[in-house]
């Protein structure tokens, strides 16, 4: 009854500072000219997003979208809405969604769809972490910065049941004993 999950470090903030640094560099140099939105999916990717664009000497607008999802995980097909939309259009622009995780690829998969048909001038994806072993929908990833186990994570924006977010490094969770 006493669940006390511990989180123990699978990425330390030095790895995951490393990582945004070296996303940060592929993406200044592919947008080097350009005036970006990127679009971080809420909750999870605040901290990275506010992380990466601190490394981006570049002319970018920032927006978030919230999306909501049932029965991931659980039912054969998950449904995701927006909840909270974008504060500005997209139509023409180079659009980068910013991304924590890539789970099921349900999330992310929706939301470039949804994207597509507001027609921006070119479209990508950069997600902080993927976790291909749980794929359920294809999703192409344009910058990734690791590609991690089959373990629930914790920190840097993830969450168990909004818990944790504000850990520093990336985290998995094991039982205390
Ligand atoms: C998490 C994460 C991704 C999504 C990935 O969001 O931030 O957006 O799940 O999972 P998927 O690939 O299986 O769709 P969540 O819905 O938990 O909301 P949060 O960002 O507010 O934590």
């Amino acid at each position: 009854m006493d669940y006390q999950p511990k989180p123990h470090i699978l990425y330390t903030r030095e790895e995951i500072a490393a990582t945004v640094k070296r996303l940060a560099a592929e993406i200044r140099k592919d947008y080097h000219g350009k005036h970006p939105i990127l679009i971080g999916i809420l909750k999870g990717s605040f901290m990275f997003m506010a992380d990466l664009i601190r490394l981006l000497d570049l002319p970018l607008e920032v927006d978030f979208i919230r999306l909501s999802s049932y029965g991931r995980g659980v039912e054969s097909s998950g449904t995701v809405r927006v909840v909270q939309g974008l504060g500005s259009p997209v139509k023409g622009k180079d659009v980068l969604v910013i991304e924590d995780i890539v789970d099921t690829g349900l999330t992310t998969s929706f939301l470039l769809d949804y994207l597509r048909k507001k027609k921006p001038a070119s479209l990508k994806l950069c997600t902080l972490t993927d976790k291909p072993s749980r794929r359920r929908v294809p999703v192409t990833i344009d910058y990734l910065g690791f590609t991690v186990p089959d373990r629930f994570l914790v920190g840097y924006g993830l969450d168990l049941a909004q818990r944790f977010r504000n850990l520093p490094d990336i985290c998995v969770l094991e039982d205390k004993e």
